[in-house]
């Protein structure tokens, strides 16, 4: 049993490691200049998810002293805010590569000493292996958001969308008031902030079958919304003012009509695609000029994974089941959302479609501690985020990876972030008759 585990996590570990080499199979200039303001240069990120390793288990579980005491503060995400990053002394590309392999290495010795039936909470079922795992993937999704912002091509394959049929983009589905159980104490890798497991009450409530396309989207864009308060928080008609923003960054338009930019190139906008890069602030005023708002996130995990039929939450909207090719868009198997009705199969037990997948979904929710939240196994993983910063996003995107992606996973970024791969559907509350 800890032997199969052992293995699954020894494969884990080597495939996001060849991920995040290929996102920066690049010359030594492109690793080290800084794209972005508000991205990290490539090579920091990948001696950062070296550091993380050699911490938590190389020191914290296997004892093991400090390999380059010298370089943990440069490779603190708090000490070094991502707009300084290119001035420290980081490690140059071939030095971070040596460093993290070298971290590799031995984090291989500990996962074949290490006893994973332990009641230590590091060791138990491997969470701190877990914990590197799915760390090294939030940031290959986090390189991917800076190569896109680099307008590079070429990095990413291209497998075809599966075939989509036309349907209902503004199709909405009913869920029941009732009872759910949020969050989760069984998934044995859940972070802290998706813990403890919890009661929710939700009256009756539509949401979006499907995730808003860049076909409505562009409605809202043509029929004023970037030019009418009406719609816009004071926050977010600030932001509209303050950026110029008059639709998804990555948008443009020529006299053939609206165009996105796609890692370096240049296509027509396709109307079916969930559209994707938009902020809070134009998530939350599409909703309001539609009639509708964005869903909380009870709302949304409720309408994920909830099985009332069954009486029980399901780790994704199809069952239990990994996230195969034909369930959802995941692991940048293509370099973008997929059209809408393109995973029938990975439909939720309520009917809803795409949850998983494809564009990260901002919900109208703060990201706060859930009842009973205890920070494990650091605050700065997620509890100093807490508070009215931060909105949470939820679902993974076509860039995340699936053991960094499930129903109850939760993602937050600050209400004006628009490079990450985010989209949103809408809600409305039932009127009294529907409940
Ligand atoms: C959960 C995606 C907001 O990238 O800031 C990476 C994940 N935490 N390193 C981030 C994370 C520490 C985090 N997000
Ligand atoms: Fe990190």
């Amino acid at each position: 049993m800890t032997d199969d585990l052992k293995e699954r996590i020894a494969t884990e570990l080597a495939g996001v490691r060849r991920r995040s080499l290929t996102y920066t199979d690049a010359d030594d200039n492109f690793l080290t200049c800084q794209h972005s303001p508000i991205m990290s240069p490539l090579v920091w990120d990948l001696a950062h998810v070296g550091n993380y390793e050699e911490l938590w288990v190389l020191r914290e579980v296997g004892g093991i002293t400090p390999l380059r005491p010298e370089i943990d503060d440069l490779y603190d995400a708090f000490k070094t805010p991502r707009k300084d990053r290119p001035s420290l002394p980081i490690l140059g590309p071939a030095e971070a590569r040596r460093y993290i392999s070298g971290v590799r290495g031995r984090v291989l010795d500990v996962l074949d000493a290490a006893d994973l039936s332990a009641p230590d909470p590091l060791r138990r079922d491997g969470f701190v292996f877990g914990l590197v795992i799915q760390h090294e993937h939030q940031h290959d999704e986090t390189m991917l958001a800076t190569l896109q912002l680099s307008g590079e091509s070429g990095l990413l394959p291209e497998v075809p969308h599966p075939p989509a049929p036309v349907v209902d983009a503004a199709a909405e589905v009913h869920v029941p008031a009732g009872p759910f159980l949020m969050g989760t104490d069984e998934h044995p890798w859940a972070y802290d902030n998706e813990r403890p497991v919890h009661r929710v009450d939700l009256p009756a409530y539509w949401i979006d079958r499907y995730p808003v396309t860049n076909g409505r989207y562009l409605e809202f864009i043509e029929s004023g919304g970037y030019g009418d308060p009406r719609w816009w928080t004071p926050e977010g008609w600030e932001w509209r003012m303050g950026t110029g923003a008059f639709a998804p960054l990555f948008w443009s338009r020529d006299s053939s009509g609206w165009l996105r930019t796609r890692f370096g190139r240049v296509e027509a906008l396709p109307p079916a695609e969930p559209v994707q890069h938009v902020c809070w602030y134009e998530a939350d005023a599409y909703a309001r000029w539609a009639g509708r708002r964005l869903p909380t996130e009870a709302e949304w995990e409720k309408a994920c994974g909830w099985d009332a039929g069954a009486d029980r939450a399901r780790r994704h909207p199809w069952g239990d089941a990994p996230p195969a090719a034909e369930l959802a868009n995941l692991a940048q198997r293509r370099a973008g959302p997929s059209p809408v009705g393109a995973f029938p199969a990975g439909v939720s037990p309520y009917g809803v479609e795409q949850m998983i997948g494809d564009v990260w979904e901002w919900t109208s929710s703060f990201f706060t501690g859930y009842p009973g939240f205890s920070s494990f196994p650091y605050r700065e993983y997620s509890e100093v985020f807490f508070g009215r910063d931060y909105r949470v996003l939820r679902g993974g995107s076509w860039a995340t990876h699936p053991t960094a992606i499930r129903t109850t996973f939760r993602n937050w970024d600050y209400p004006i972030r628009r490079q990450i791969f985010s989209g949103f559907r809408c809600a409305r509350s039932a009127s009294p008759g529907e409940a």
